[in-house]
């Protein structure tokens, strides 16, 4: 048996790497070996719980207000020591934070291969999304195997000359934990949002906290918001709020008393998930919620000015639009009001995923270790590459 040492530490990474460890949990080749650097607390918790994950190591990192910097130091220091005792076979990380970056680096310090799966996302832009483009360029350096989602995410490894060979396009496994999630139909713990389920007022999701949009693009969607719930008293809006301080100041004095709005606590996932299904709209700068609203047929607007996910926008059911108070209160307007512009977003599309990205990992894995057949990959719809938001242009009436 192999061993294979899964590196995470915050939210999005957890949900990804869950189907992953259970799929090499049931793998007679492998044994997973669980390390988190506990970037998150709270929130990477709440993941853990549902999966029935328990580390075999916590560095428990975290730091109020940390900066990149003392997530950088502190995970890489932790986790050095930590990999040359455990000597695992191979150590795998997961996407684009500093996490994912200190994992491969410590790795490839002590000459243990790094697989990295979500590889070769790419918006081309190094300060956007901040830090997230350099982590995942450099984890891409630091990798043995890369496990790419999708056709288009493969392409960008090949342009930068990555080995053919190393890749695999394996679906996004965020589209695996989804499907399960959802399969599971767990009750909310939040009073409020059973009364919202079954309400009729139309709902708009959103969730924000992309440290580019920390100042002024913060301020933009806390404004956008509060014209929002001034101009639609007769829609619901929920706002499941990161933990980080920077974006709870500001957001939550400008829209907090305002009775349509309702701030809540990170959802644990099973609930996050089911409030998808009930929102008509999705206002996000999340990566992992354009890349599951879109298997739930939800229309996504994306407060950011580019995207590494251009595949949901070919799709016709995600908009780049900025974190632009003019463009959030137009656009949601329109999906508010305009049936037609709403009905040509709500589509529903899987090009991120078909739920078996897990077992394709394990198969990569198994491969390149020389056991067994090459996995097959998942193939997701044509994509042609918008990564930049177009100029914004105020939609008709
Ligand atoms: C991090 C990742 C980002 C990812 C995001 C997912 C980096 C640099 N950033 O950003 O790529 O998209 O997670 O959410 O890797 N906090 C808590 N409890 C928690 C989590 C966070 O209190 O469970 C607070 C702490 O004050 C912490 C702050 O949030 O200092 C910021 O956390 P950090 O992981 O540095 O940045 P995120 O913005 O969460
Ligand atoms: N999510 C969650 N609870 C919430 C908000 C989001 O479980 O209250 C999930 C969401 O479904 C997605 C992931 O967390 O899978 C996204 O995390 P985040 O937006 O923090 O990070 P990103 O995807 O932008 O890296």
């Amino acid at each position: 048996m192999r061993r294979v040492m899964v590196v995470f530490g915050t939210r999005p990474e957890a949900i990804k790497v869950a189907p992953v460890i259970k799929a090499l949990a049931d793998s007679p080749l492998f044994e997973p070996v669980v390390a988190v650097t506990a970037q998150h607390r709270s929130m990477l918790d709440q993941v853990l719980e549902l999966f029935s994950i328990v580390p075999d190591y916590d560095l428990n990192i975290i730091r109020e207000r940390q900066t990149l910097t003392d997530v950088t130091v502190n995970a890489l220091s932790g986790l050095s020591p930590l990999m040359a005792e455990a000597r695992p076979d191979a150590v795998l990380v997961q996407g684009d934070t500093t996490t994912t970056f200190a994992g491969a680096l410590a790795a490839f310090y002590e000459k243990i291969p790094v697989v990295h799966i979500e590889a070769g996302l790419r918006t081309g832009e190094v300060y956007s999304p901040y830090p997230e483009e350099i982590n995942r360029r450099l984890t891409t350096q630091l990798a043995s195997l890369h496990c790419a989602p999708t056709q288009n995410n493969k392409a960008n490894l090949l342009v930068e000359n990555v080995d053919r060979s190393k890749i695999v396009v394996t679906g996004n496994t965020v589209i695996d934990a989804l499907l399960w999630t959802v399969g599971r139909r767990v009750p909310y713990e939040e009073a409020v949002l059973n009364e919202i389920e079954a309400g009729t007022a139309p709902v708009v999701l959103v969730t924000a906290h992309r440290r580019e949009s920390w100042g002024p693009g913060m301020e933009a969607i806390g404004r956008a918001l509060a014209r929002l719930a001034l101009a639609h008293p007769e829609v619901r809006i929920v706002f499941p709020i990161h933990k980080n301080p920077v974006v709870r100041e500001a957001i939550v004095p400008v829209i907090g008393e305002f009775a349509n709005v309702t701030i809540v606590e990170p959802l644990a996932y099973g609930s996050f998930a089911r409030l998808m299904n009930r929102a008509d709209v999705i206002l996000t700068d999340s990566g992992g919620v354009q890349e599951e609203a879109p298997s739930l047929g939800k229309p996504v607007l994306v407060m950011r000015d580019t995207t590494e996910r251009p595949e949901a926008m070919d799709a016709g059911t995600v908009k780049l639009i900025g974190a632009d108070e003019h463009a959030i209160v137009s656009w949601v307007t329109r999906l508010l009001t305009d049936q037609a512009a709403y009905d040509l977003m709500a589509n529903s599309t899987n090009p991120y995923g078909d739920g078996l990205a897990a077992a394709r990992t394990v198969d990569a894995i198994a491969h390149f270790f020389g056991v067994g057949e090459a996995a097959t990959e998942f193939v997701p719809e044509v994509s042609t590459l918008h990564t930049r938001a177009e100029p914004h242009v105020e939609p008709a009436a």
